[in-house]
């Protein structure tokens, strides 16, 4: 198991590197007090970048060259970055540590992380907008997706719903709304990027959403698996976070949730049935999604 992770990981780190670099070159930029410090602080923190990889992945598993998706693959990791700095607020979560350093609001007050959330959201909308390599139509389409994916039905829905429901108990349906929104939502809007640059069929792309969407149920619960089983130091940010709110660990117990996420994966799985073979890396990356410790 330890070797295939390894091996596993090494494959995510060529992506995940090529990610990095195309983030140097689309980051926000310019003068200005504090932002520009904070956008280094935060967004070029150790971080997976699963979400672009993601993206670049199904867009090869469907045979196209993922190339020219590469800067709107970064455009949902700087939205991602700009959700970690309003989640990590005391009005929020109030986290003390994301990815591996002090919070950007300790770092840098209140005032400066929001206006850098601000900043990487509408850097990522021009990075869309500016994005030479896909056809007009295709950087609308994008821009519509993304946007559908954070806003009142996708990301800020789970986010307030999550906020909401602190101190309060909910059913099993209410907290699926929630992880779908807040988490699932980046992830199939990842899938459907990918899909969107391999020109794929209508069923291919709805079997590569699907996917996504219990990929990225399952990520979620095995990040609150890391909150009450992990340590900060090996995920880079706070741990017994989340003791106020109803999880899926504190809802089935650690080896409950542990179980449903290997589930949700499994059915992830089953949604590639139709690529074969050359679907592995996402079935790869769907079993770094369960085994993975940061
Ligand atoms: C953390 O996301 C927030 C969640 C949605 C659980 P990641 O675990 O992908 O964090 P980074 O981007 O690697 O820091
Ligand atoms: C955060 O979920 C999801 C978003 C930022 C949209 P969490 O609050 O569980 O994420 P962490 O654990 O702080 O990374
Ligand atoms: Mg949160
Ligand atoms: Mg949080
Ligand atoms: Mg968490």
């Amino acid at each position: 198991m330890t070797v295939v992770f390894a091996a596993l990981e090494a494959a995510l780190e060529e992506k995940r590197l090529l990610v990095e670099d195309a983030l140097r070159r689309l980051a926000p930029r310019g003068g200005g007090e504090g932002v520009p410090a904070a956008v280094e602080h935060t967004l070029f923190a150790p971080a997976k970048r699963l979400r672009p990889v993601l993206a670049l992945l199904v867009a090869e598993v469907m045979r196209a060259d993922s190339r020219p998706i590469v800067p709107a693959s970064c455009a949902v990791e700087l939205v991602h970055t700009a959700s970690l700095i309003l989640d990590d607020l005391p009005s929020m979560d109030d986290a003390r540590q994301r990815r591996g350093r002090p919070a950007c609001h300790l770092v840098f007050g209140e005032a400066t992380a929001t206006l850098t959330a601000f900043a990487l959201i509408n850097r990522a909308y021009e990075v869309l907008a500016e994005d030479e390599g896909l056809a007009a139509d295709t950087r609308a389409r994008l821009a519509r997706e993304l946007s559908r994916a954070v806003g009142l039905e996708g990301m800020i829905a789970g986010q307030a719903a999550d906020l909401a429901f602190t101190e309060r108990a909910m059913d099993f349906r209410t907290l699926e709304f929630i992880h779908s929104r807040k988490t699932g939502a980046l992830f199939t809007c990842c899938a459907a990027l990918g899909a969107e640059a391999a020109g794929a069929a209508p069923g291919e792309r709805e079997a590569l959403v699907a996917y996504a969407k219990n990929l990225g149920l399952a990520f979620q619960i095995v990040d609150d698996l890391i909150d009450v089983t992990g340590r900060a130091a090996e995920a880079g940010k706070d741990v017994r976070q989340d003791a106020k709110k109803t999880t899926f660990v504190s809802f089935a117990g650690v080896e409950g949730a542990r179980q449903i996420a290997q589930e949700l994966v499994a059915t992830s799985v089953e949604a590639l049935a139709p690529f074969g073979p050359r679907a592995e890396p996402l079935r790869e990356l769907a079993r770094y999604v369960v085994a993975r410790r940061r």
